[in-house]
C-alpha cells in the first residue's frame, strides 16, 4: 500500500492516529508514489542525479530524469567505467500482459547488457502464484509473453541468462542457505506478514533474495537491480543479507577495545588531536587522550562521548594508535587462519579479531573477501539499485494493469494503441485559447510521459522540443495526441513484428516454458 495523504487533514480527524503523507513501500501493494522527495529522506534512496556524471554514455532515462534514484549505484559505474566484470538482474511476476511500465525495465537490463553487463532476467512464477493467487497455466502464458517483448527489445539471451525461479535448483539452494540468515519478526517487520502469511509467500521473498545475489555466485561483483521503488524492501533485505552471510567484519579501530561507529568517530577525533595533549605525540596514551576529551569535549553527542572516555580510561596506558581491525563473524576456523597468515606488516591477533596496523582499509577488506571465497564463502558485493518513476495512466491516476485504457500492453493492437493514446488525459488548458496563452502543463501530462519515457526514445532535442512547445502555448493537445498517437501505433506494430520473428528464432523460451515443475 502506498498511500498518500491530504496534509490538510491533522493526525486524528480522519479518525487514524497519525499518518499524513506517508508514504509506504509495500511489494505486493499499488505500484504509485505520491512523493517520490519523501523516499530520499525516509528510507535513504539516494538522488540518481548524484551519481549520473560518473555513467558512461547514459540511458535516456538516466538523463530524463526517470530513472530518480539508486543504492550504491556508484559501485557499478565505476567498474563499467574501469572496464571490470559488474552484473545486471531483475525479474518479472507474470501477472498480465507486459505493458509499457515493464518496458522501461526491459531496456535498462538491456542497455546495462550492452554495456558489458552480465545480465539476468527471470520470471517470478513462484512468487505471481503464492501472492497473487495464479494458475500455471497464466503463469506460462503470460512468462512466454514477457519474454518475447525482452527479447524483441533487444536482450541477448546466449550473452545474458534468462530463468524461471521454481526450475532454477541453485538458485533455490541458495534461497534456503539465505534464508537460514533470516526470521519471521524480521518479515513481519519489513513486509508486514503476519500469522495469516502462507509460507509459500514467505518462501517466495526468500528466493527473491537469493535471485537477487544470484549473479554473484561464481564470484563477487557489483550488481545493479533495476526495479520500481516498490521493490525497495527487497533490495534491503538482501543487502542486510549479503552483509550477514560474510565471513568478516572489516572496520578502524584506535586500541584493542572494541567500539561502535560513534565512539570511533570520537576516537578519531582524539587522535587528529594528539600533538595537543600527548607527552609524546608519537604514542599518544589512552588515558591522555581520555583527559583531554573529557576537557574538551568536542561536539557530539555527549553519551557517546561519555562512554569512549570510559573505555580509553579503562586502557589506561595502552597507546592510541589507529588500525585496521577485522572481526570473524561467520569465517571458518581455517579461513580466520588464512587471513592471519595473509596480513602483511605489523598485526595482532585477539580471540575473535585481528589488527593490522601496515595496511588500509580498502587493501584489508579486498584481502578478507579473497580469503572468504577461497574458503567456500560467498563475499558478496552489496547489491546496488536504480529506481525508475512510475508513470501516470493514460486516463489521469496511476497506471495500473487491472484498468485497460490507464496503460498500454505491449500486446495491445496497434490500433487500441492509437486510439488509447487519442483518448488520454492531458495536462492542456480548457480552451485552444487558453493554452496558447499560458501553455501546456508538461510535468502533469500523462501524454508528455510518453513522449520522454519512450516515444522519443533516445532523441533528446525531440522530447525537449515537445516539452518547450507546450509550455510555450505553440503546441495544442490535439495534435500533439495525433503525434504521440501514430508513434505509438508504429511502436505496437513494429515490436510486434519483432516478437514474431524472435519466437522463431530462440527456443530458449519453449524450453523455459515446457516441462517445468514435478507438482503444479
Ligand atoms: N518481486 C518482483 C515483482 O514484484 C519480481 C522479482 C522477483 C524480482 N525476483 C526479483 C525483481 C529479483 C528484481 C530482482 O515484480
Ligand atoms: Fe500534453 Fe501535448 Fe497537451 Fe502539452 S500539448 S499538455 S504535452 S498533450
Amino acid at each position: 500500500m502506498t498511500s498518500e495523504q491530504d496534509d490538510t487533514q491533522g493526525p486524528g480527524t480522519d479518525g487514524r492516529e497519525s499518518g499524513a503523507d506517508e508514504v509506504v513501500l509495500d511489494p505486493w501493494g499499488s505500484s504509485s508514489v505520491g512523493d517520490y522527495q519523501s523516499l530520499f529522506a525516509e528510507f535513504g534512496i539516494e538522488e540518481f542525479e548524484d551519481v549520473l556524471p560518473g555513467v558512461p554514455t547514459p540511458h535516456y532515462l538516466m538523463r530524463r530524469g526517470v530513472i530518480f534514484g539508486h543504492r550504491e549505484y556508484d559501485r557499478v559505474a565505476a567498474a563499467m567505467r574501469a572496464d571490470e566484470p559488474f552484473a545486471a538482474l531483475s525479474g518479472f511476476m507474470p501477472t498480465g500482459d507486459p505493458h509499457i511500465g515493464h518496458k522501461l525495465v526491459f531496456d535498462e537490463l538491456i542497455w546495462h547488457q550492452n554495456r558489458g553487463g552480465d545480465t539476468y532476467a527471470l520470471i517470478a512464477d513462484l512468487e505471481a502464484h503464492s501472492a497473487r493467487g495464479m494458475t500455471w497455466v497464466d503463469i506460462d502464458k503470460h512468462a512466454r509473453d514477457y519474454l518475447l517483448s525482452l527479447l524483441a527489445l533487444g536482450f541477448d539471451p546466449e550473452a545474458g541468462h534468462i530463468y524461471r525461479q521454481s526450475t532454477n535448483r541453485t538458485v533455490q539452494d541458495l534461497a534456503f542457505a539465505l534464508g537460514s540468515h533470516a526470521n519471521f519478526s524480521e518479515l513481519q517487520a519489513i513486509y508486514g506478514f503476519d500469522g495469516e502469511t502462507n509460507v509459500s509467500h514467505m518462501q517466495s521473498v526468500i528466493t527473491q533474495m537469493a535471485d537477487i545475489l544470484y549473479p554473484q555466485l561464481d564470484r563477487p561483483v557489483p550488481t545493479v537491480i533495476p526495479v520500481g521503488p516498490d521493490q525497495d524492501p527487497h533490495v534491503r533485505l538482501a543487502r542486510d543479507l549479503a552483509a550477514r552471510t560474510r565471513y568478516f567484519g572489516v572496520t578502524e579501530a584506535y586500541a584493542s577495545f572494541e567500539t561502535d561507529a560513534g565512539e570511533r568517530t570520537v576516537l578519531a577525533t582524539a587522535y587528529e588531536a594528539r600533538d595537543e595533549y600527548a607527552a609524546d605525540p608519537a604514542q599518544p596514551r589512552c588515558a591522555e587522550a581520555a583527559d583531554w576529551l573529557a576537557e574538551h569535549r568536542p561536539a557530539s553527542n555527549g553519551e557517546v562521548l561519555d562512554s569512549a572516555v570510559t573505555r580509553l580510561r579503562n586502557a589506561g596506558n595502552e597507546p592510541l594508535r589507529p588500525r585496521v581491525r577485522v572481526l570473524d563473524r561467520n569465517a571458518t576456523e581455517a579461513a580466520f587462519s588464512a587471513l592471519i597468515e595473509a596480513i602483511e606488516g605489523e598485526k595482532r591477533v585477539y580471540d575473535a579479531h585481528v589488527d593490522a596496523f601496515d595496511l588500509d582499509r580498502d587493501e584489508v577488506a579486498s584481502l578478507a573477501r579473497e580469503i572468504e571465497v577461497e574458503h567456500d564463502g560467498f563475499g558478496f558485493v552489496p547489491p546496488s539499485s536504480i529506481y525508475h518513476r512510475f508513470m501516470t495512466g493514460l486516463t489521469g491516476g496511476k497506471m495500473s494493469s487491472s484498468i485497460p485504457a490507464s496503460h498500454i500492453s505491449l500486446l495491445d493492437d496497434p490500433e487500441t494503441g492509437y486510439d488509447k493514446v487519442r483518448a488520454a488525459t492531458t495536462g492542456g488548458r480548457e480552451t485552444a485559447e487558453l493554452q496558447r496563452e499560458l501553455g501546456g502543463r508538461a510535468d502533469e501530462c500523462p501524454v508528455y510521459e510518453l513522449y520522454a519515457y519512450l516515444l522519443a526514445a533516445d532523441d533528446d532535442t525531440f522530447a525537449t522540443r515537445v516539452y518547450e512547445e507546450c509550455v510555450n502555448g505553440e503546441r495544442l493537445c490535439g495534435d500533439c495526441k495525433e503525434q504521440a498517437a501514430e508513434l505509438m501505433r508504429d511502436f505496437l506494430a513494429d515490436h510486434q513484428e519483432r516478437r514474431e520473428e524472435v519466437a522463431a528464432e530462440f527456443d530458449v523460451l519453449e524450453e523455459l516454458i515446457e516441462g517445468s515443475r514435478d507438482v503444479r
